[in-house]
């Protein structure tokens, strides 16, 4: 007997140490300068072909296989992109209800982005990978660099707004802050899904220059400069083809001409068709349910499109194994890059550091868009009646939004941070106006009675000194939320009415706004100053009121332009076949010219422009000039800019620079931008600011070439303060 157990425990020993050995030899074994593609090599000539295809989908949710046998672990995977979401179900979209998946929410990507502070993204980055690092997931389901080519798209909280050049220059070193924990970012969604309206159907075709001048390059930024391990394929079509299997966006582009040597993965029920998965280069295919769709409760993963579908077309010699293989060597790239490198540090969750960045983010993306008479900031210490009104002073909105819904270990409200830091003043708060409760693709209608809300916040208006009108949208359906596009630029809930109401009382009424998009402001001319502040995250009620009392100076500056009227903005001018599309077909009529490219070209006055920012100090450019007026295509421009803070406080303020090709060949935008540098003075300070401009940045891409081209001419150089703002012009000539 005490020899069968001693057998036994021999037994158990010696299977543990083959196993952990077989790990270290595949988790911990590289030595240093090992050759990774060799050890792949050799760890695909192990694999049978069945360990192989099971590699390529899902196994639950959020993972995707291993291989016991030879230790290769599990991927693990989570949304993304503003904080690491809460555990859910293997087999469910039900959260799981654990105690310890809490995280600090950062503030959604619009907001970083109008720090137009690259320093601030890379500490996102490293703050975002750090809490994934900890809750053990290998790939973090974030950046989204979709660009804004609308203000109804209900995904815009989570992109970087209208522009390429800022999306590229914001995605990068997001992307090299999270890598740097040993977790790959997935930049998201290859491509143009730009719209959520009928986003699982729609078939998109646009010109081959706004695919390339204005879609891609904020993608291949993040493959290039970024180094991203991974890359989401979107739900959308081009051209007739399912994005995340698209022959030319994958075989030729992504994975041709930018070299990606990562992995691509699906969106949640974006595949649709073996073959074409098989050979249009999808690696990992999740969220597929067993019947087609991505909200079906039981998932056959065995059924997924590159599971056993994908097994038998090998087995039967219709696709050959090579290209399972080559699917593999990338996600065992991806898993040498993250679950089996040696060098991951442990990461960290929820701690004071997190939360200093997420307000750092926060408060330095909060825009000031009007201050008229100085109303901001207040002082802190005054003894006054301030009345908060709206529903958005006090709802939760680190939830909501779809994918991106977060449970945050704290969220700071509006009301809470103005009452912190308004000690002496005396708080009056009302709710306004309801939005109803948020359930994931339903509007569920307003439960209390809006007459009274509103009896109630005009009384609250008049009794008080001044008034803070706190709303926007929610991230509920059709509010900046995942699956369904807003149905107007109107601000929802009977807003406007209520905020004019309110000024006829009580004209000392300042609007901050909480939404991740652009709203129409009917009563932009009543009100003393509006604050847009995006969605803040866990810090948000900190960050605004560092703003709203001066404690930080603003100098956040728009990543979008903010039209007057719907019809102003260019994808809306062309009729339903541009947005949203009918029968599922759209075209993009509108080109190259998303965003301030219309405004500007077109001469359609926006109601703010893009780069838009204001502060509480003056900055003025005193001098800007090139090293030389005459440049080849190989060289780069070197601009000379000096920048003095005019007023009477430290400020930041940002050198943007946009370049006009006088004479082109091709229709161009009429200027577009090509560098900027936040630049932060004290008082009366002055600084020479040097900005770098490659020649082959000035490129347009010709179709007929297939490539880019700088032509020769004269080209002119604005320093500004926004698209709208031009400082300073200069020309060069390229020859
Ligand atoms: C979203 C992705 C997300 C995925 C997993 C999809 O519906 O489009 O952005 O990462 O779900 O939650």
């Amino acid at each position: 007997m005490l020899l069968l157990q001693n057998y036994s425990k021999m037994k158990k020993l010696i299977i543990s140490l083959i196993l952990v050995s077989s790990c270290a030899l595949y988790s911990y074994g590289q030595s240093e300068g090992s050759n990774i593609e060799e050890r792949i090599d050799d760890i695909i000539s192990r694999l049978t072909l069945e360990e192989k295809v099971r590699m390529c989908h899902a196994q639950s949710k959020f993972s995707s296989p291993g291989v016991a046998r030879l230790g290769i672990p599990e991927l693990w995977m989570s949304d993304g992109p503003h904080g690491v979401r809460a555990e859910i179900e293997w087999d469910s979209w039900n959260y799981a209800e654990w105690t310890n998946d809490s995280c600090i929410a950062f503030p959604a990507l619009t907001c970083m982005a109008s720090t137009f502070n690259r320093e601030l993204a890379y500490q996102y980055g490293v703050a975002l990978g750090e809490e994934a690092r900890y809750r053990k997931k290998d790939v973090l389901l974030g950046p989204g660099v979709n660009i804004y080519r609308t203000p109804l798209n209900g995904r815009n909280f989570e992109y970087m707004g209208e522009d390429p050049y800022l999306a590229s220059e914001m995605v990068v070193p997001y992307i090299k802050g999270v890598q740097r924990n040993g977790v790959a970012a997935c930049v998201k969604h290859y491509v143009l899904n730009n719209q959520e309206t009928r986003r699982n159907n729609i078939n998109v075709d646009l010109s081959e220059r706004a695919l390339r001048e204005i879609y891609l390059p904020a993608f291949k930024a993040a493959v290039q400069k970024g180094g991203v391990w991974t890359v989401m394929g979107s739900y959308n079509k081009y051209r007739g083809q399912y994005c995340t299997h698209n022959d030319k966006l994958v075989n030729d582009i992504l994975k041709g001409e930018w070299d990606f040597d990562g992995a691509l993965i699906s969106d949640w029920g974006s595949t649709h068709d073996t073959r074409e998965a098989a050979l249009n280069g999808l690696d990992i295919e999740m969220g597929t349910g067993s019947d087609g769709l991505t909200y079906s409760l039981k998932n056959a993963y065995d059924n997924y499109f590159l599971a056993i579908p994908f097994l038998e077309m090998i087995k039967k010699g219709d696709i050959d194994e090579s290209v399972v293989d080559e699917k593999v060597r990338r996600i065992l790239r991806l898993m040498f890059r993250t679950t089996m490198s040696k060098n991951r540090p442990y990461g960290s969750k929820g701690s004071i550091e997190h939360s200093a960045v997420a307000r750092k983010v926060a408060r330095e993306g909060i825009v000031l868009l009007k201050n008229e008479d100085e109303f901001f900031p207040l002082d802190p210490e005054a003894e006054i009646t301030i009345a908060v009104i709206g529903e958005n002073a006090t709802r939760k909105l680190t939830t909501g939004g779809g994918s991106s819904d977060l449970k945050a270990l704290y969220e700071i409200s509006p009301l809470q941070g103005i009452k912190e830091r308004f000690k002496n003043a005396k708080i009056l708060h009302t709710m306004g106006y309801e939005s109803g409760p948020s359930v994931y693709g339903y509007v569920i209608p307003p439960q209390l009675d809006a007459d009274s809300l509103k009896k109630v916040a005009i009384s609250t208006a008049m009794e008080s000194d001044l008034v803070l009108f706190i709303g926007g949208l929610n991230k509920s359906h059709k509010q900046d939320c995942e699956n369904g596009d807003r149905e107007g630029l109107g601000l929802p809930f009977g807003q406007d009415e209520l905020i004019k109401e309110i000024v006829s009382v009580n004209p000392g009424t300042a609007i901050i706004l909480l939404s991740g998009n652009a709203v129409a402001m009917p009563w932009m001319n009543d009100v003393r100053s509006i604050v847009q502040a995006w969605y803040p995250g866990s810090e948000s009620g900190h960050a605004i009121a560092d703003i709203i009392s001066g404690d930080v100076n603003p100098s956040g500056k728009l990543p979008i332009s903010f039209p007057v009227r719907l019809e102003d903005n260019g994808a809306h001018s062309f009729g339903r076949k541009s947005y949203p599309g009918v029968n599922d077909e759209q075209y993009y009529e509108e080109g190259i010219l998303v965003g301030y490219r219309w405004h500007d070209t077109k001469e359609i006055e926006p109601l703010f422009p893009f780069g838009h920012g204001l502060s509480y100090t003056t900055f003025s450019i005193n001098s800007a000039e090139t090293e030389k007026k005459t440049y080849t295509a190989d060289d780069h421009i070197k601009l000379m800019v000096e920048i003095e803070n005019t007023g009477e406080r430290e400020g930041s303020e940002v050198i943007q620079v946009y370049i006009r090709d006088e004479r082109s060949s091709l229709p161009r935008p009429y200027k577009e931008l090509k560098a900027f540098e936040k630049v932060k003075l004290a008082p009366g300070q002055t600084k020479k600011v040097e900005l770098n401009i490659p020649v082959s940045e000035l490129a347009f891409y010709d179709p007929a070439r297939n490539g880019w081209y700088a032509e020769e001419g004269t080209y002119q150089i604005f320093v500004s303060f926004s698209a709208g703002d031009i400082r300073k012009a200069l020309k060069i000539t390229v020859n």
